[in-house]
Formats: C-alpha cells, sequence, structure tokens
C-alpha cells in the first residue's frame, strides 16, 4: 500500500536515479576521522561570550586530489563546534559571505524569536547579523543549520551546519568523557554522492527528498576512530536531508543510550539500535576492551525508512551501512564507572494542561490541510502554559516534527506510553505512518507579537515544499500581530 502511495505522490517526476551505493562490508575505513575545531570564542567587558561565524563558499576534498565545491562555516564544509555553559550570555557574530541569503538557526535551543535564525532572520550576502541570548537550559548536543524558506535543504546539503554543545555542573560532576575530540566525540553523519567530476550530489530523490549514495562523517569520508580511553561518549547527529538511521554496533552488543535531544536520560538504556531521523540527536557510551575494532552501523530497514519501492531496490533492498569504525589502543585510559543516575526528569502535570492542539500531517506536505505561508501565524500559544500537541502522521509513509524554542515530552505514541529511549527530554521526533503522538511542551519567557517560531517536518525538502508552520508566543491576552513579509537584516 505504501508503495502504491508513493507512486501516486510522484507520478511524473522521475526522479529516481539508480545508483552504486556503499552498504555494509565495502568500506575499508581507511581515513581518521576529521573532527570539526572548536569554535574560538572571547568573553567581553559585559561578560558576554563572543562567538563569529562566516558562511562561505569554498572547496573540500572528499576524495585526496578532487576538489568538490562546498560550503561551510568558518572553512570550506561543516563549521565549528561552539561549546557554552548554563547560565552564560552568548552572542554570535554571523556574516553572510555566499552571494545568496542564508539564516543561522539555532535547533533545539530555547531563545527569543528573533534571535532564533529561522526564515524571518535572513542574512542577505555581505551582510551580518549578531543574535545574543542567556544559555537557560540543561547540558545538551544541539546544532545549527541554515532555515531560509525553500532552500533549507540545498544549504545543509552542501555543508552548513556544526554542532553547539551546552554543558552546566551536574553534567560534569557525573565524571562521564568529557575531553572533545578524545574521549567526547562528535559523530555528524551525512549521506551524500560524488559526481565523476567530484562535485557533490544527490544520487537519488525519492518521497523523502534528496539522498546520497554513501555515508560521511564529520565530512571524512571511510573514516575510523582511533580511541586510547575504555570509555568513550559519541554524540550522535543525523545532519542528513532526508535520510534516517537505526545506529547499532556490528558485534551485536547493545548501544548504550545516555541522552537524546535535550539533554541526559534518568539512566542510561541498552538498546539493539538508537532511530535517528534527520535533526534528531542521542549521546551514547562505548566501553572498549584493548586493541578491540568494531564499526558503526545502520541497520535501517527500507520500510521503517520510508525508502520504498525502486529507491530501496537500487540499495539492495536494503537501507543497511557501515558508519564508523572504532579501533581501541593495545593499552587504554581507565574509565570511572557512570553513575547509575545520570538525571532527574519531572513529568508536566498533565491536568495543567490549558491548550490542546492537533496537528495533521497529511500528504502534499500540508500541515492541517496548509502549507508554510511566511505571512500567517498558525498557532497563538500563550507564554507559561502547559500545552498538549497531538501530532498525527496521517499518510503512510514516515515523516518528523520538529519544534522550536522548547525541548518536550512524550506523553503517548498511540495511547502508549513512550519507551524508556524516548521519554526525555525532545525537540524533534521520527513520526511513523499513521501515528498519533502527544506532546507535552510549555514554552517560557520570551513573548513576540510580531516574530514568530516555526514546527515542520525536518525532512527538509519537505520543509522547503511548505511542511512547516508558525506559533507566536504572546502574554496572557495578546494576539499576534504579525503583518506578513519577510524581514530582511542588512
Ligand atoms: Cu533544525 Cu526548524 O530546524
Ligand atoms: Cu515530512
Amino acid at each position: 500500500a505504501a508503495g502504491g502511495l508513493v507512486a501516486v505522490a510522484f507520478a511524473g517526476c522521475g526522479i529516481v536515479t539508480p545508483g552504486p551505493v556503499s552498504t555494509v562490508g565495502e568500506v575499508d575505513f581507511d581515513r581518521p576521522l576529521a573532527i570539526p575545531p572548536l569554535a574560538d570564542s572571547t568573553v567581553d567587558a559585559a561578560g558576554t561570550r563572543v562567538f563569529t561565524l562566516d558562511a562561505q563558499a569554498g572547496t573540500t576534498e572528499f576524495e585526496p586530489g578532487e576538489a568538490s565545491g562546498t560550503w561551510g562555516f568558518n572553512g570550506s564544509y561543516l563549521g565549528p563546534t561552539l561549546v557554552a555553559e548554563l547560565g552564560e550570555h552568548i552572542r554570535v557574530d554571523v556574516t553572510n559571505s555566499l552571494d545568496e541569503p542564508t539564516t543561522v538557526h539555532w535547533h533545539g535551543m530555547h531563545l527569543p524569536p528573533e534571535m532564533d535564525g529561522g526564515p524571518h532572520q535572513m542574512v542577505a550576502p555581505d551582510a551580518s547579523w549578531s543574535p545574543e541570548w542567556d544559555i537557560d537550559q540543561q547540558a545538551a548536543t544541539l546544532w545549527y543549520h541554515p532555515h531560509p524558506h525553500g532552500e533549507t535543504e540545498d544549504h545543509v546539503a552542501r555543508g552548513l551546519a556544526g554542532m553547539f554543545l551546552l554543558h552546566d555542573e551536574h553534567e560534569r560532576s557525573l565524571g562521564l568523557p568529557g575531553e572533545y575530540g578524545v574521549d567526547d566525540i562528535p559523530v555528524i553523519v551525512q549521506d551524500t554522492g560524488l559526481s565523476a567530476e567530484g562535485e557533490l550530489e544527490t544520487k537519488q530523490r525519492g518521497y523523502a527528498g534528496g539522498l546520497g549514495d554513501e555515508l560521511i562523517v564529520n565530512g571524512t569520508r571511510s573514516p575510523y576512530l582511533e580511541v586510547g580511553d575504555e570509555l568513550v561518549r559519541l554524540r550522535l547527529l543525523n545532519a542528513s536531508t532526508a535520510r534516517s538511521y537505526a545506529f547499532a554496533w556490528s558485534d551485536d552488543r547493545p548501544i548504550e543510550l545516555i541522552a537524546t535531544d535535550g539533554g541526559l536520560l534518568e539512566a542510561s538504556v541498552p538498546l539493539d539500535q538508537v532511530r535517528l531521523s534527520p535533526g534528531e540527536r542521542a549521546e551514547v557510551l562505548l566501553r572498549v576492551e584493548p586493541g578491540e575494532r568494531l564499526v558503526l552501523q545502520s541497520q535501517m530497514t527500507p520500510e521503517i525508512a520510508g525508502l520504498v519501492g525502486p529507491v530501496a531496490d537500487t540499495n539492495g533492498g536494503s537501507d543497511a551501512f557501515d558508519v564508523l569504525e572504532v579501533r581501541a589502543a593495545d593499552t587504554l585510559e581507565a574509565a570511572p564507572d557512570v553513575p547509575a543516575q545520570l538525571n532527574t526528569i519531572a513529568d508536566f502535570d498533565e491536568a495543567d494542561v490549558v491548550t490542546t492542539r492537533r496537528f495533521e500531517l497529511s500528504d502534499s506536505f500540508e500541515i492541517n490541510g496548509e502549507s508554510m505561508d511566511m505571512g500567517r501565524v498558525d498557532e497563538t500559544v500563550t507564554v507559561d502554559t502547559l500545552e498538549r500537541w497531538v501530532v498525527e502522521n496521517a499518510t503512510q509513509v514516515p515523516h518528523s516534527f520538529h519544534v522550536h524554542d522548547v525541548q518536550f515530552r512524550i506523553a503517548t505514541i498511540d495511547g502508549e506510553a513512550p519507551p524508556p529511549e524516548l521519554a526525555g527530554w525532545k525537540d524533534t521526533i521520527f513520526t511513523e505512518p499513521e501515528t498519533e503522538y502527544e506532546l507535552l511542551m510549555r514554552f517560557e519567557d520570551y513573548t513576540d507579537t510580531d516574530t514568530p517560531y516555526m514546527y515542520h517536518c525536518h525532512l527538509l525538502w519537505h520543509e522547503d515544499q511548505g511542511m512547516m508552520g508558525q506559533f507566536a508566543v504572546v502574554e496572557p491576552g495578546q494576539s499576534a500581530t504579525m503583518t506578513g513579509g519577510t524581514h530582511h537584516e542588512h
């Protein structure tokens, strides 16, 4: 049935191009994993930590000697990792050296809407933009990427993305691996392809959007990671535009999940797989033996990935990939035990829900039967009240759902309590076909009648097609006064 639906949705598009894919067993792991540099920052006289990001075009050699045209922040591909601490006031001086407008959105961050970097905060070529805000949320693995309406898939696929790590004292007191690039490793997973001329290209287009034929991690093809500590923390980010992954270890040992989008779980959860749709993050712990080698794989089945029909056929009927080989040194630094309790997560009291809203993800890339309109505020939320958002994927293919400004909790999935891996703080969820999710969330601190936040499918082609809506957060009794149009900043 799902195949039929996809055929209907894409009749006439002719967008599937069969091509070779590098699946399990075909990756040589012959290149050291690149680690994105930590972003430099300065603290000004007022105590503000200031970062600088410049969106720029350049060339990257994914293959030695073969230059590909790519985009990056402060470099030619991806961007530096920003690190900040709970309670800090930060500013990011963003400049746009591209020859087209873009934005920088801080995915997962609680911040005022005019600092959010969504489609209303466009930065023109040669212009700059300096959002500033207080870091007011727990330790977490966040990220940043462009969000220009209709162009997000293209800008992210060209390489504009980076990690944004938040720390706090509680997290540090746990003694988790925390030395960046040594035992605390960013793992930015993307699918991409190189043309015969060495240019980045989308090898296939399916209903999900553009798909590459191989995986790169932190921009590295065929990567291995050497570790010298017996305990390693991997921060997995699905920065792909369309593809979802189910991360697992090649020897079938459990994958130990310790944190989701918004921070640490109450306790580590051993899983067969960690499933991430585009935009989602997970922190996992890995304990290795001296000299051991193992491979992080994605064991997604095409049915769950929604890669049905010709796309799955070109991939040998599977959507499994080798991602990264981990090589443990012959002698390893000992690591302390990880405390059984990692965090305390207070539940919302459903009796406090003031407003229930429904969001139906429907065919033709609509939400509640509407396509994104930059001049229309779809929902008006009263600040500091508990909201229940009922998100129904009414289609026969997977989507995802992301809400700006907030970390939410999943109350139910088709009426049942969520499994432990989905019981923590989330800002993006994979929504399975014909499945309903009840989310609880509270928007705090920031109100603005004139500047909305976004909610949308994070399959970026869907988002670009209009699978996105806008909400304003206001004081009690206020209404949204947005007049429409895009605010350009110069
Ligand atoms: Cu990661 Cu609205 O985006
Ligand atoms: Cu979608």
